[in-house]
């Protein structure tokens, strides 16, 4: 016997396409009384327990009846600096990010206090069932080395990138279009692929950077073809002006980063809420990824994100927490809100097709499909275990639920951590090691 094999029992979810509708049957396998068998840090075989028990019968099974077993969540776009951000009150877009998140993301010239807030942040999204995530660290070095290194203590598959950041921010904040770029290699030349670290080149948004910089992110994207890229695009009106003002001779806002190279399959565009006709067509032709954050527009009043309208044009949606503009580190509880923002508009978001976004379709939108929101052999074991009745309210309105659909239902608009039963990464256990790890000392 592997030693280092387990075989988890539950009911199985996972999907192999989006679902075309709320009772497309094709695109997920369920099975009722499932199994995965998982060994060195991947998945060796997922069917029904019956099957594997006799195919691995020395191998310890965990028993997680009757909950259900998913591959682990993607936030595609979340901000580890902002941890002290999240819940502050009274102002939108511009004011918020004077107010509160630049003073805030200074702190993280302190190595010390970055290595705090990364490792706190690993034990939450595991907590919260999440085993990837984008993230944008802060303009500091020494933020993404932290990140990377607490993310690494736990083999989490994780993406982040130095923000690049050199005008219209504090003196503490700004590096330089030179220091942007040699820091920023030096991280991918440390970092990128080395386990399963990802780099994404991180210019913040055309406000904070000058062309000559924008120019620089340029050469790092040609440079490194492999290496994601984030930024925001038309999350605010008076946001959307003043890029405008600052770029006047752009058609428009996505037009600054297509001047400079910026856009192509792997591009994270947190937002794009706000887009013009010829925007819309430029993210099609491009590939690059409209990231959804529904929590993060409602709570700053940014507006409503037209799922429907970009997806009839062929265009990959992500979705994500965006913390700390986001108000929740949960990806259901992110559900919850995209479900509200979609009503608004007359879209529908079902529940087979929310459950989708947040584990493969998430992972098709960074590429990735091929490794993580999966549950298929010779993948990476990341799981999710949830518990649909975890809460009282749940556990009453679960009474009531007959099909699969409506369970996923529950847990997308009453679930949070508390429906997360256990995490696994890379086929280990995180939950109660999450509620081990200390809280930081403030
Ligand atoms: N645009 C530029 N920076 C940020 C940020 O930190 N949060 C949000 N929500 N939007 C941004
Ligand atoms: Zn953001």
């Amino acid at each position: 016997m592997k030693t280092d094999q387990v075989l988890l029992r539950g009911r199985i979810l996972s999907f192999t396409a989006e679902p075309k509708g709320p009772e497309d049957r094709t695109a997920y396998r369920y099975i009722e009384d499932g199994a995965i068998l998982l060994g060195g840090g991947l998945i060796r075989a997922t069917g029904s327990y019956d099957q594997l028990s006799r195919q691995a019968p020395a191998v310890p099974v965990v028993d997680h009846r009757p909950h259900l077993l998913m591959p682990g969540f993607i936030d595609t776009h979340i901000h580890y600096p902002q941890v002290q951000v999240i819940a502050s009150w009274g102002a939108q877009l511009l004011d918020w990010l004077n107010s509160y998140t630049f003073p805030e993301e200074t702190r993280f010239a302190d190595p010390a206090h970055a290595e705090v807030m990364a490792e706190w942040l690993m034990g939450q999204l595991c907590a919260q069932g999440t085993t990837t995530a984008v993230a944008y660290a802060s303009v500091h070095e020494a933020s993404v080395e932290a990140f990377f290194s607490a993310a690494a203590r736990r083999d989490m598959r994780m993406i982040t990138g130095k923000v690049m950041m050199d005008r219209n921010a504090p003196e503490a904040l700004r590096d330089t279009p030179q220091s942007g770029y040699d820091a920023s290699k030096r991280l991918i030349a440390r970092w990128h692929g080395k386990g399963r670290a990802g780099y994404a080149i991180t210019p913040r948004f055309a406000i904070t950077s000058s062309p000559e910089q924008l120019e620089m992110a340029g050469a790092l994207v040609a440079e490194h073809p492999d290496c994601h890229v984030q930024t925001h695009l038309s999350e605010n009106r008076d946001e959307i002006a003043y890029t405008l003002s600052l770029y006047p001779e752009a058609p428009d806002y996505l037009g600054v980063y297509e001047r400079y190279g910026l856009l192509g399959p792997k591009t994270l565009l947190g937002h794009s809420i706000h887009l013009e006709p010829r925007e819309i067509d430029l993210l099609a032709a491009t590939g690059a990824k409209p990231v959804f954050c529904p929590t993060s527009n409602l709570f700053l009043g940014s507006g409503l994100f037209d799922d429907a309208g970009l997806r009839a044009r062929g265009i990959c949606n992500a979705v994500a927490t965006d913390v700390g503009a986001g108000t929740s580190y949960s990806m259901l509880q992110t559900l919850n809100e995209a479900y509200k923002v979609l009503q608004l508009q007359g879209q529908k978001l079902h529940p087979l097709r929310a459950f989708h976004w947040i584990t493969r379709g998430n992972a098709v939108a960074l590429g990735l499909e091929d490794r993580i929101g999966t549950l298929e052999p010779g993948t990476e074991a990341d799981i999710v275990v949830l518990d649909a009745s975890a809460t009282e309210p749940m556990a009453l309105r679960m009474a009531r639920a007959q099909t699969l659909s409506e369970e996923l239902f529950v847990l997308q608009m009453l679930g949070d951590e508390r429906a997360v039963a256990e995490t696994y990464v890379s086929g280990v256990p995180q939950k109660r090691g999450a509620a081990r790890v200390r809280q930081p000392e403030l």
